[in-house]
């Protein structure tokens, strides 16, 4: 089946980019959110991203408006689904949530839609395994901000049909991004070895090592990172960073303990850019 339309869950920080990336591939994308002002936030969110790009000459008037075009958001999830041929979930990383989305997709769902989670850490084959059709589920693991970054990475499930891999690299390549490929193992690739580096990042901040701002630049100038770990967990979100750190932890073992800092952080509501303020300030800026 030729993919035509394609459905995103979700229009908050990762949702609302792999709508633009897959509305700039050329595909009809419709995006759920849970209620109106939710999917203002993330319309707003995706105009200011595409006018930013025009603004700087990286894309013209007219690829804005084609974007924007192909964009339809809804609360309406289930004749969303009903219409889609290619489903990402971009929720939040709790594994009962998407689980509760798979199995709602696959109620509504054509019969040979793929459906795609976004999850940066959780079992791909887990969620499979709510649904009737298990082989046409996959991981599609876009980066931040996944407008830019070239990468995508794919986790087979267990379950994944060599069908449905091959039908998602074809997709994802017509949206302009590289694959890699990784099994269902607890964070794949990326998050693998990226994660525990923010979250070390927060034990030395703790620990007195270092100031945020000197452990940032050792990065950007001696590692050539574009951006240093705690200013990439503040654009990612203090919470999704924590999650994912103790998602690690409960697959893992000891060695993956979050940072406390980082905990406090989130505890007090310090979630990053999203709300103002992180490990910094963004609020005078
Ligand atoms: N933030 C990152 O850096 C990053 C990077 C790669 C992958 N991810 C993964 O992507 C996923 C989304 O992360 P995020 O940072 O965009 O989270 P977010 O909190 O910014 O956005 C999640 C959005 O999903 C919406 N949502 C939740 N349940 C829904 C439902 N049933 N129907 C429709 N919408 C629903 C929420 O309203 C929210 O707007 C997570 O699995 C995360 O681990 C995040």
């Amino acid at each position: 089946m030729k993919i035509e339309t394609v459905c995103i869950i979700g229009m908050g920080t990762m949702g609302s980019q792999i709508g633009i990336v897959c509305a700039g591939g050329g595909y009809r994308t419709i995006m759920v959110e849970r209620d109106d002002g939710l999917i203002k936030k993330g319309l707003e969110n995706i105009r200011r991203f595409l006018s930013s790009r025009e603004k700087k000459g990286k894309m013209s008037g007219d690829d804005v408006s084609a974007i924007l075009s192909r964009i339809e958001p809804t609360t309406d999830s289930n004749k969303a689904f009903a219409e889609s041929d290619f489903i990402i979930e971009a929720a939040f990383e709790d594994i009962d949530i998407k689980k509760e989305l798979f199995a709602q997709i696959d109620a509504a769902r054509k019969e040979d839609a793929i459906i795609a989670s976004n999850t940066s850490t959780l079992s791909i084959s887990e969620m499979a395994a709510v649904t009737s059709k298990p082989q046409n589920c996959i991981g599609t693991h876009f980066l931040i901000p996944a407008a830019l970054t070239p990468l995508v990475e794919l986790s087979r499930a267990l379950q994944t049909s060599d069908e449905t891999y091959e039908r998602t690299v074809e997709f994802i390549k017509s949206c302009g991004k590289n694959v890699v490929t990784s099994s269902d193992s607890p964070a794949f690739i990326i998050n693998r070895l990226y994660i525990p580096l923010l979250n070390e990042a927060f034990y030395l901040l703790q620990e007195g090592g270092a100031s945020a701002e000197d452990i940032d630049e050792a990065c950007k100038s001696g590692l050539g990172f574009p951006l240093g770990p705690l200013a990439a967990s503040d654009a990612s979100g203090l919470d999704v960073v924590l999650f994912c750190i103790e998602s690690m932890h409960k697959q893992l073992g000891d060695k993956y303990r979050p940072c406390p800092l980082l905990v406090k952080y989130v505890k007090a509501k310090r979630l990053g850019r999203k709300t103002g303020m992180g490990v910094y300030d963004y609020t005078k800026k």
